[in-house]
């Protein structure tokens, strides 16, 4: 038999304290924009307590497949071969067969959490398999991959995406063309033809063009504002652009020059969102350091608040323990709102800041009192979930009580001890 034992502490705090209200979410939405959102990737979710914040639905409405619906091997195995008549025999079966399920993980997650899912990425240089990148095309027979590619992945997500990024990083820094074998093969008319067939496999989704450095004026940005009208001139639909905005500390655009650079995309008549952002510095962290970070997330955050064509803003996953930035920038990181330790940062007050929000920091000098349910065993043995196990939600048969911690909840459908 069970006992429930209540103990009661009092506790007289002179920590420091963070006070939060609503989170950036709802702050988000209390501003006007659709969502705040963070991107996150298939290895990370078996982490429970990363788990819980990116389903706290306080900070978070929206989610980004970091890489699971990327052209890869991993992701569509052959899956560019199956157009190309000539090596269709070739294929392994196994070769030939799409693979959903990373994708299908974080669709799942998005809609059981209720966040709106944007969805990345269907024309990209990058991750592509050799054979695709390096392989024997003509305009016809690259057209016709790229668009069974289009078609079958955009239904296979019909109706459980916000948005798509259509296509992705189509510019080198100067505005030109990448190139790229689209672009090799097909010219720049890859991009309203990739455009168009996403529009008839899913008319109701929101269809961007996504890009890097083009988070303020000059040649990139007009480059995709190019894009932009050239997709248009077309006749398809391009519904909006994405600002990757992966930023430095201290050389982060200042909130005026993102506004003007904002101003000149609304213009286009396109709704416009930070898709990818985070604000890298030089390691060691130091205070000076994200002080200035919180400075840029604010002045980043605050150009999307002002600009009623932004529709919201997201992070490149929320924590610097799952950033991509130190595997790819040698001795740069820390550039995420959240720690390595899942400890929100100045950054997150910044944000905060931005949308309106309400942390306060200050000393506790009050007492405040923590209720600790434990369960004791007849036994008199103390049991009781884990530390980060979960302690409840919808359909959840499991133990209800913490051996430490407290239960919280994050949704209907999961609790867990923190
Ligand atoms: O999953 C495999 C794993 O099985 C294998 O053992 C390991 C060995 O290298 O690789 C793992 O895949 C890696 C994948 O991330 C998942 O972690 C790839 O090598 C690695 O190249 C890949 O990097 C991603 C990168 O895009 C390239 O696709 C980053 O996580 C991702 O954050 C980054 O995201 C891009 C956006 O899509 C576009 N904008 C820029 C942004 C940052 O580079």
């Amino acid at each position: 038999m069970v006992q429930l034992k209540k103990i009661t502490l009092v506790l007289a705090s002179v920590l420091p304290q963070w006070v939060y209200g609503a989170g950036l979410h709802a702050s988000a939405v209390a501003k006007g924009k659709l969502y705040f959102g963070s991107a996150t990737d298939n290895g990370e979710l078996t982490d429970a307590a990363y788990l819980a914040q990116l389903s706290n639905t306080d900070d978070f409405g929206q989610i980004t497949p970091g890489n699971a619906q990327k052209v890869s091997e991993a992701n569509f195995p052959g899956f560019w071969r199956k157009t190309d008549c000539i090596q269709w025999d070739s294929i392994e079966p196994t070769q030939g067969t799409f693979s959903y399920t990373k994708g299908d993980v974080i669709a799942d997650l998005a809609a059981k959490n209720g966040q709106k899912l944007r969805c990345h990425t269907l024309v990209w240089h990058s991750q592509l398999p050799n054979w695709v990148s390096s392989g024997t095309w003509t305009n016809e027979t690259l057209i016709a991959a790229m668009k069974n590619h289009i078609t079958n992945v955009v239904t296979h997500y019909k109706g459980k995406c916000y948005a798509w990024d259509v296509v992705n990083e189509a510019l080198n820094e100067d505005g030109t063309y990448r190139t790229n074998i689209f672009y090799q093969t097909i010219g720049e008319a890859y991009l309203p033809i990739a455009f168009a067939t996403a529009a008839a496999a899913d008319p109701d989704v929101k269809l961007y063009y996504n890009d890097y450095n083009i988070e303020s004026s000059g040649s990139k940005s007009t480059g995709a504002q190019q894009i932009i009208k050239l997709v248009q001139q077309y006749g398809a639909k391009i519904d909006g652009v994405g600002l990757q905005a992966h930023l430095i500390v201290g050389s982060t655009p200042s909130q005026s020059a993102q506004a003007t650079n904002l101003a000149a995309f609304a213009a286009l008549g396109v709704d416009i969102a930070y898709t990818e952002l985070d604000i890298r510095m030089t390691l060691p962290s130091t205070a000076a350091l994200l002080a200035q970070q919180s400075t840029d997330y604010k002045n980043t955050v605050a150009a999307c608040v002002a600009n009623t064509k932004c529709v919201g803003v997201t992070i490149w996953d929320y924590t610097d323990k799952y950033s991509w930035v130190p595997s790819v920038f040698s001795g740069q990181g820390a550039a995420l709102p959240w720690d390595e330790n899942l400890a929100k940062k100045p950054a997150y007050d910044g944000i905060l800041s931005a949308l309106g929000g309400t942390a306060s920091a200050g000393t506790t000098t009050t007492a405040a009192t923590v209720v600790t349910t434990t369960t004791t065993a007849s036994s008199g043995t103390t049991t009781g979930v884990a530390l980060y196990g979960q302690c409840g939600g919808s359909g959840w048969t499991g133990g209800t009580t913490c051996a430490s911690g407290s239960c919280k909840v994050f949704n209907q459908w999961y609790s867990q001890c923190l």
